[in-house]
């Protein structure tokens, strides 16, 4: 049987990936980000994980604004990126895990989740860079599960939803026959709002009560509605919905093994964080 090996949480701004591309990594200015990533590479070389499964959102690279899911998820044999501005990446093609997306997408539809299957869909940094941070310069052992989540055409869907959207991929992979070692991602956030008066706005507090709350208190984060995680986040802010459906996979309370949180980064307030079932 399929097992949760664990779950990563982390910010995935793009301008990360052009850092990765120049080798900035021990330059000042992104040293205590990167640093943050230590643990989690020799966390994943112990816990071996066979799949991905990433709860992330698409900023208008593989769906636009006149047909955005709410939820969807891949059920690919390979994923590739593209172009977002710095040029081509050149990060490697993703492997997609298609008997474990079919089987979740399955599951969510019986569970009453009307999720988009998709065959075809293209990455964008919100899910090439976590897999780049984890795994850096090398060949990933993982294939990959990506389910997307629309944070950026409003309106969004509630942290409820996202929190019981995350249980219910949880419970699939918890039923899934095949002896894979799952690994749960959420990226995006924490606060962060790159346009408007507000732009550069971060919020220390809420971020690390967000934090605070997710071990044991996931519910937490469901008391507000999408409008006003974004006064308290900013707009890009509301992608921590991602983070709590990646928490949602593991049923019960979780236990935090590391976190790092750095201000700022590309004005977003950074955090890593990996947690396992308690
Ligand atoms: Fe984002």
């Amino acid at each position: 049987m399929a097992k949760i090996v664990g779950t990563i949480y982390t910010t995935h701004v793009p301008a990360i990936g052009n850092a990765i591309r120049n080798k900035k990594q021990d330059d000042p200015y992104w040293k205590p980000f990167f640093d943050g990533f230590n643990f989690v590479h020799d966390w994943v070389a112990q816990v071996q994980p066979t799949v991905a499964v990433v709860f992330y959102n698409d900023h208008g690279l593989g769906f636009w604004l006149d047909a955005l899911p709410t939820f969807a998820i891949g059920c690919a044999e390979e994923y590739k990126t593209k172009d977002e501005g710095w040029g081509i990446p050149t990060f490697t093609d993703f492997d997609g895990d298609t008997d474990l997306s079919w089987h979740i997408a399955d599951a969510l539809k019986r569970a009453d989740f009307d999720v988009v299957t998709c065959q075809e869909m293209y990455f964008d940094h919100a899910l090439a860079i976590p897999m780049e941070l984890t795994w850096p310069g090398v060949q990933r052992p993982i294939k990959i599960v990506p389910i997307e989540i629309n944070t950026v055409l409003f309106p969004i869907p509630s942290a409820a939803r996202c929190l019981a959207l995350g249980r219910a991929v949880g419970k699939a992979i918890e039923s899934y026959g095949k002896d894979e070692r799952v690994l749960v991602f959420g990226t995006g956030g924490l606060s962060h709002q790159l346009e408007g008066e507000r732009a550069g706005f971060i919020n220390k507090k809420f971020d690390l009560d967000f934090v605070d709350s997710l071990p044991t208190n996931p519910e937490w984060a469901t008391q507000f509605t999408g409008e006003e995680i974004a006064e308290s986040t900013g707009t890009q802010g509301v992608e921590l919905i991602n983070w709590l459906a990646a928490r949602g996979t593991i049923q019960g309370d979780a236990k935090t093994l590391h976190m790092n949180y750095h201000i700022p980064i590309s004005d977003t307030a950074a955090c890593t964080m990996v947690q396992v079932a308690a």
